[in-house]
């Protein structure tokens, strides 16, 4: 695995590999690596000729400094991890090489900007354009990965490729769990034991709002019935729960059998800030 720095560098590489008409895919990471970032390498490794994986903490993207400055960073395991599952490039760029000046232009994305997580995370989700279409262009892949527990992250980046007419492929990989149920993420590693178990309660509360959904009940009973669970457990906030027409994004209070829905959750457990979802047919 060559480990690059440079922007300039990477876009050489990736030029010369295209024009060799080897495919590239995109595994783009703020790093402090787990499961679920690795089953997306595994997927891109299995799909094109040549994996570029990056790793850089973006600072556009956090709308709170602490959260910016706790942000897990384990830079040397990351690199061995990669290098053992056989990827090609790591580009790891410093804040200053990316953005040699802070970028003047702003990316929107409409509605779907303020909505949920958008609520939440003011300028989240123009920062997350921006460094996504910076790294779009520099790798140029035929494939770009992101994980299905960042739903809305995919949703908007899926809409930018679309409205911009980048030439990639994206590819959605779904949520790898611990064994007790909560969805991989860096941010666990500042959870203790005890904050892991509360956090598990996330993904089954989701399951029997899917259980409710799928026997019919109406969304106003399953939605009473999940924020009372959440409340009953100790330790965990919620902070936003959405339940979702997947196609439209947009909240819903009833639904259609076979309709696409996904539970959205985002909430706190001691004072990590947590997110998951469910994705299935009504
Ligand atoms: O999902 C992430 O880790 C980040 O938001 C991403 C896509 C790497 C952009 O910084």
């Amino acid at each position: 695995m060559r480990a690059i720095t440079a922007p300039k560098e990477i876009l050489e590489i990736a030029s010369d590999l295209k024009k060799k008409g080897l495919s590239i895919g995109l595994v783009p990471t703020m790093g402090a690596l787990h499961e679920g970032h690795l089953a997306l390498v595994k997927k891109s490794l299995e799909d094109n000729d040549n994996t570029i994986v990056s790793i850089f903490v973006n600072p556009l993207q956090f709308n709170n400094q602490e959260d910016l400055i706790n942000y897990p960073k384990s830079i040397e395991e990351d690199r061995d991890r990669l290098q053992s599952l056989g990827v090609d490039f790591l580009f790891e760029p410093s804040t200053e090489n990316l953005y040699v000046k802070k970028p003047v232009v702003n990316i929107s994305f409409g509605e779907l900007e303020s909505a949920f997580e958008g609520a939440y995370r003011p300028g989240h989700f123009a920062g997350v354009g921006i460094v996504v279409n910076k790294l779009l262009n520099l790798v140029q892949p035929s494939r770009a990965y992101f994980g299905l527990k960042d739903l809305q992250q995919y949703v908007i980046i899926r809409k930018m490729i679309e409205d911009l007419s980048i030439p990639v492929e994206i590819i959605g990989v779904e949520t790898v769990r611990e064994e007790s149920g909560l969805a991989m993420s860096s941010r666990n590693r500042r959870l203790s034991d005890t904050g892991q178990l509360i956090g598990a309660s996330i993904y089954k509360g989701l399951l029997s709002a899917k259980e409710g959904i799928q026997k019919n009940r109406n969304l106003k009973d399953v939605r009473f019935d999940l924020d009372a669970f959440y409340s009953s457990i100790d330790g965990l906030e919620v902070e936003y729960l959405e339940i979702i027409d997947l196609t439209e994004f947009t909240s819903i209070d009833k639904y259609e059998e076979s309709q696409e829905i996904a539970i959205c959750f985002a909430g706190y457990v001691e004072g990590v800030r947590l997110i998951d979802n469910l994705i299935f047919a009504a």
